[in-house]
């Protein structure tokens, strides 16, 4: 059983990106802690980012069949209607992430394209975030 986690756009700068609104924590750092939450729940992980709209519809469809999906869309959160309709079409089970509090952010932030189509939404976490995701998804396994 497999957890894909697929970050967007400027996640690869995590880090050294705004630390006072992101923190210090890399994505090499997100990568190790949804390793070790996945392999306490005995799953699979798949971790991936890009900057590029359309490969993150790729890398959705790709994580048709899997348990479920924890989705950090970045900026495209706010923008694309593609990335919530490969949501739909692939039937996965999103967990939408951010690591800021978007809600105390600027009103462009507070809209997201992906929150009708997902399961759930956590933000304002940090990368604790990412964790309560993976565990949500695995208690919502069905045996
Ligand atoms: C983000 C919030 C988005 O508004 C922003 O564009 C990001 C990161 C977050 O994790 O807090 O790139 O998704």
């Amino acid at each position: 059983t497999t957890i894909h986690v697929l970050n967007g756009p400027n996640l690869n700068l995590l880090g050294t990106r705004e630390p006072e609104v992101y923190g210090r924590s890399t994505l090499a750092d997100v990568e190790t802690a949804c390793q070790v939450a996945c392999q306490r729940h005995g799953l699979s992980l798949v971790f991936g980012q890009t900057n590029h709209e359309g490969e993150l519809v790729t890398l959705l469809q790709q994580a048709r069949g899997s348990l479920g999906v924890v989705l950090n869309a970045a900026a495209y959160t706010h923008t694309s209607i593609a990335i919530a309709d490969a949501i739909k079409a692939a039937g996965l089970n999103v967990v939408e992430v951010h690591l800021s509090n978007v809600f105390a952010r600027e009103a462009f932030r507070h809209h997201s394209f992906i929150s009708p189509v997902a399961h759930g939404v956590i933000c304002g976490l940090g990368i604790e975030g990412y964790r309560l995701a993976i565990d949500a998804l695995a208690s919502s396994r069905a045996n």
